[in-house]
Parts: structure tokens; sequence; C-alpha cells
């Protein structure tokens, strides 16, 4: 299975484990992802999680292979079963970041508590180079962030940032030795599994409490005009150019 699901100490680990595809996600890891974030957020001996791909690579994103091929029907596909319980967790989050940190790679840390960033961390956004839009209320939750500017410049023009540039702009905590990272992300972990649950839980709440009804009626949004972006021409012939190693040709669209 290309992810890891374990769990000990109060702390379970979500690992994404597809190193050939620098941890690319396809619809049964989403799937897997999903079920993990809900049974860990369901189970009572589990505190804190903490998802982490390898010290070369967090994710490169969506599977363009596997969405081409399956791309997503409705609300029950995977992928949005992964955002919806990413988005509705009620325990700390703690992500592990090193190298690519492509599409939803960057979003779900939107929805982490605490990010560590490995110092060859490269955050992406390429939704308009792929002809799609922001997803998990990146669209809502970036501008708030960083500003409506500088979240124009990545969720429009897609241009990669580093961990130093995530750091300053509130994305990331702290910026560490790429081998540094799993391990710094797992000791804070296990610094909240000996907080007290609840008053972690009510931070968390109180902390997002009047923003989870925007950001759920944002993602409903985000998610119809992506599902109809993805099977469009211009995302067919984006992720047709990906996959035969050649630049996308746009230029027959309107
Ligand atoms: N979907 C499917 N396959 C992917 C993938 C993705 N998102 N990202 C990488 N891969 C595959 C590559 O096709 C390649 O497969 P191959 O060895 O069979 O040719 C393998 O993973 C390694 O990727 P490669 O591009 O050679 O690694 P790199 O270190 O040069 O670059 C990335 C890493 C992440 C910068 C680059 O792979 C990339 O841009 N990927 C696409 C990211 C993307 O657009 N994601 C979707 C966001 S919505």
């Amino acid at each position: 299975m290309d992810v890891l699901v374990s769990s000990a100490g109060g702390i379970a680990t979500i690992a994404l484990d597809r190193p050939a595809k620098k941890n690319a996600i396809t619809a049964p890891m989403y799937q897997a992802m999903a079920d993990a974030l809900r049974a860990a957020d369901a189970e009572g001996a589990v505190r804190c999680i903490v998802i982490h791909g390898t010290s070369e690579a967090f994710t490169a994103g969506n599977d363009l292979e596997d969405f081409l091929k399956h791309p997503p029907q409705d609300e029950s596909a995977p992928v949005f079963r992964f955002m919806a319980a990413i988005a509705g967790c009620t325990k700390p989050l703690v992500a592990a970041v090193a190298g690519p940190a492509v599409g939803v790679g960057t979003t779900m840390l939107l929805h982490c508590d605490l990010v560590y960033a490995g110092d060859n961390a490269r955050f992406a956004l390429p939704f308009s180079q792929l002809a799609l839009c922001p997803e998990l209320a990146s669209s809502l939750l970036l501008p708030m962030l960083a500003g409506h500017q500088r979240a124009a410049e990545k969720l429009m023009l897609g241009e990669p940032f580093g961990a130093e540039e995530a750091r300053e702009m509130g994305l990331v905590n702290k910026v560490l030795p790429a081998a540094e990272t799993i391990p710094h992300a797992l000791a804070q972990a296990a610094k909240l599994t000996r907080l007290p649950a609840s008053s972690l839980r009510a931070t968390k709440r109180l902390m997002r409490s009047g923003l989870g009804a925007a950001i759920a009626q944002r993602m409903g949004e985000e998610n119809d005009q992506f599902r109809a972006m993805l099977t469009a021409p211009e995302a067919r012939e984006a992720f047709t150019a990906f996959l035969e190693k050649r630049k996308p040709d746009f230029s027959k669209f309107g």
C-alpha cells in the first residue's frame, strides 16, 4: 500500500509512501488517508495526528494519470472524502514537509495546526497551469493568510516557492534540515499528547469558530468547479502533456 498508517503513544501517523512517483496521490490513497483521518479522530487513544512523506518528497499532488482516467464523479469520490476529513478533523494535525509539496500537498497544510518544513521543501499550486481551480478552501484560506496579491501569485501564476517564503507567509512554523523534519514533527506531536486533549480540541474549535461554515461552503463551490474543469479539454491537454513530458498547448482553446 502507498499509504502507511500507524498509531503509537497517542500519535496516529499517516505516511505517504510512493517514492517512485514522488508520492503522487491516487484515489485509493485518498481513500486510505480519509479513512485513517476519520478513524484517528474517532479513536479516544489518539491525541494527535501526524502527516508526512519522506525526506525527499511530501507529495507531487493529485496523480494526474489517475485523474485523467478516473475523474472524480461526485462528492463521494475519495479525493473529496479526504478533503472533508482533513477540513473537519477535530484533533491537532501536524505535518512534516520535505521536497515537493504540489497542489493538495500545499493546500492540505492550510488545515494543519503545526507545519514543519525541510530546507528542500518546494511548494506549488499549479492549478491554472493544469486548467483547474483552487481546492480545499485554498481560495479562501490562502488570501486570508498571505493577502490577496501574494495568494494570486501562487494560485494564478502557480510559481513554486521555498520553505523560507512559506515560513515568512505563515504557512510553516519552522524550517529544518530535511532529515530532521519528520523527527521534529513527531517530537512536537509528542508534546501535544502530554497536554489535556479537551483543551486542544476546544482551542482548535475556537480558532476555527465562524470559519467552519465558510470553509465548507467554499469547498462545495470549489469542488463543483474543479469537477467540471477536470473533464474539460484544457485539463485533459494539460494532464496528457505532463504524462507525455511535453509542454501543454492551450492555443486551440478560447
Ligand atoms: N501524477 C502522476 N505522476 C507523477 C506526478 C503526478 N502528480 N508527479 C510526478 N509523477 C511521476 C512522473 O511522471 C515520474 O514518473 P516516471 O518516472 O514514470 O516518468 C515520477 O513521478 C518522478 O517524477 P519527476 O517529474 O521525474 O520528478 P522531479 O523530481 O523531476 O519533479 C515534481 C518532481 C513534483 C516537481 C514533478 O514531478 C511535477 O511537477 N509533478 C506534477 C505535479 C502536479 O502538477 N501535480 C498536480 C497538482 S493538482
